[in-house]
C-alpha cells in the first residue's frame, strides 16, 4: 500500500514467520512513518507479540524485508539494537533490585558508564514519578509503578524507535492516562512508537495509524476514522411503548428494523444532524411516546469484530 521511502521508521515487506509447521506471520507488510504512533491490533494469538520481537531483533524471521531506524533485518541487528528499545508484554524489571539499581544496571548495560547512568536514573525516576519508591527493592512495587519502572528503562538509552507490548495491560485507568501523557511525550520529542494493544479506545486515543492482524496478514491499516468508515455506518435505537406504537412509528420510518419482542426499532443513520433531524421530525406525532432513543455511532470495536475472526456482536438489525 505505501511506498517504503526513508522517512518509514519501520517498514516491512512481506514478513513470514513460522515456528515448526506453523505460519503465524503469512506475508506482513508495515509502514510506521518516522515520529508517528502506530498501533498493532490483533485477537490474542494473532501474532502481535512475534512481530515485536521480530522488529526488534529478538526472534529470526523466515523471508521478507525489515527495515527498522533505517538498518536492515538480519543483516544490519546490531545497529537496530543501537537504536530501539522494548517494552515487553511481560516485564524486564529485576525484582530483587532497587528501581534505581535496576535503571543503572540498564545505563552501564548500554556503556553510558557509572556517572551517566547514575545521572540518567535520577532523571527518569523524577520523570515517571518513582523518586519516593527509587530506594525500594520492585518487588515491593504496585504493579502499575512496575510498569512505568519498565517503561523508564527502555528509554535509558534513548531510543528512536520504541516498542511497546500491550503498555498499560493491567493498568488502573488513571495510570493508563498517565502513561500515554508519557507517549504522548515521547513521539513530541521525535520518538517513533509502535505498540500492541487489545484496548481499541487506547488505539484510538494514542495512535496515528492502526493495523489489525488477522490470520497472519494486515486485514486493514488506517487512521482511527479510516477504519471506522469501513464498518457499516451507525444507527438509531428507539423502544417504543407498545406493539401499537412500535407498528405506528414503523410505518413512519419504513426502512428501519423492527424487532416485537424488545418493542425496538432500528434505523441505519449517519449520524449526521441533518439526518437525526429528519428522523425525529417523522417521530413528531403527540400520539408517540418513545421510550428510549439511542445513538450509536461505528467505534473501533465494531471493526475489529468486523475485521476479525474474534467473535461478533450482537448482530445489528
Ligand atoms: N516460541 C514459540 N514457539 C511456538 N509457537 C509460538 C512461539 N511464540 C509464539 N507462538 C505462537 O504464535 C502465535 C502468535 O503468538 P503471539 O504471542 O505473537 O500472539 P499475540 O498476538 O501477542 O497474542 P496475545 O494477545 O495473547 O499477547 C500463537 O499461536 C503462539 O502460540
Ligand atoms: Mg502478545
Amino acid at each position: 500500500m505505501n511506498p517504503r521511502t526513508p522517512e518509514h521508521a519501520i517498514a516491512v515487506t512481506g514478513l513470514r514467520k513460522t515456528f515448526g509447521e506453523r505460519t503465524v506471520l503469512d506475508g506482513v507488510d508495515l509502514h510506521v512513518p518516522a515520529g508517528s504512533v502506530f498501533a498493532l491490533l490483533g485477537a490474542n494469538g494473532a501474532g502481535k507479540t512475534t512481530t515485536v520481537r521480530v522488529l526488534s531483533t529478538l526472534l529470526p524471521f523466515d523471508a521478507g524485508e525489515i527495515e527498522v531506524a533505517g538498518h536492515r533485518l538480519p543483516s544490519d541487528a546490531r545497529a537496530v539494537r543501537a537504536d530501539i528499545s522494548v517494552t515487553g508484554q511481560y516485564a524486564s524489571v529485576d525484582k530483587l533490585l532497587t528501581g534505581r539499581e535496576n535503571l543503572v544496571l540498564m545505563g552501564v548495560l548500554h556503556h553510558l558508564g557509572r556517572r551517566t547512568a547514575r545521572v540518567r536514573a535520577d532523571e527518569l525516576l523524577r520523570r515517571f514519578d518513582l523518586v519516593d519508591a527509587a530506594d525500594r527493592r520492585a518487588d515491593t512495587y504496585s504493579g502499575g509503578m512496575r510498569r512505568r519502572l519498565d517503561l523508564a528503562m527502555s528509554l535509558v538509552a534513548r531510543p528512536t524507535v520504541l516498542f511497546l507490548d500491550e503498555p498499560t495491560t493491567g493498568l488502573d485507568p488513571r495510570s493508563r492516562r498517565d502513561m500515554w501523557e508519557m507517549v504522548r511525550e515521547l513521539v513530541r520529542e521525535g520518538t517513533t512508537i509502535l505498540l500492541t494493544t487489545q484496548y481499541l479506545d487506547e488505539a484510538d486515543e494514542l495512535a496515528d495509524r492502526i493495523a489489525v492482524l488477522d490470520g497472519g496478514r494486515i486485514v486493514a491499516e488506517g487512521s482511527s476514522a479510516e477504519l471506522k468508515r469501513l464498518v457499516p455506518g451507525g444507527h438509531v435505537e428507539l423502544r417504543l411503548h407498545d406493539a401499537a406504537q412500535l407498528a405506528r412509528a414503523s410505518a413512519a420510518l419504513p426502512d428501519a428494523g423492527i424487532d416485537r419482542g424488545t418493542m425496538m426499532l432500528t434505523i441505519p443513520t449517519d449520524g449526521s444532524i441533518r439526518s437525526l433531524k429528519a428522523l425525529l421530525d417523522r417521530l413528531d406525532d403527540p400520539t408517540l411516546s418513545v421510550e428510549s432513543f439511542a445513538l450509536h455511532t461505528p467505534d473501533l470495536d465494531d471493526v475489529f469484530f468486523a475485521l476479525t475472526g474474534a467473535g461478533r456482536k450482537e448482530a445489528v438489525r
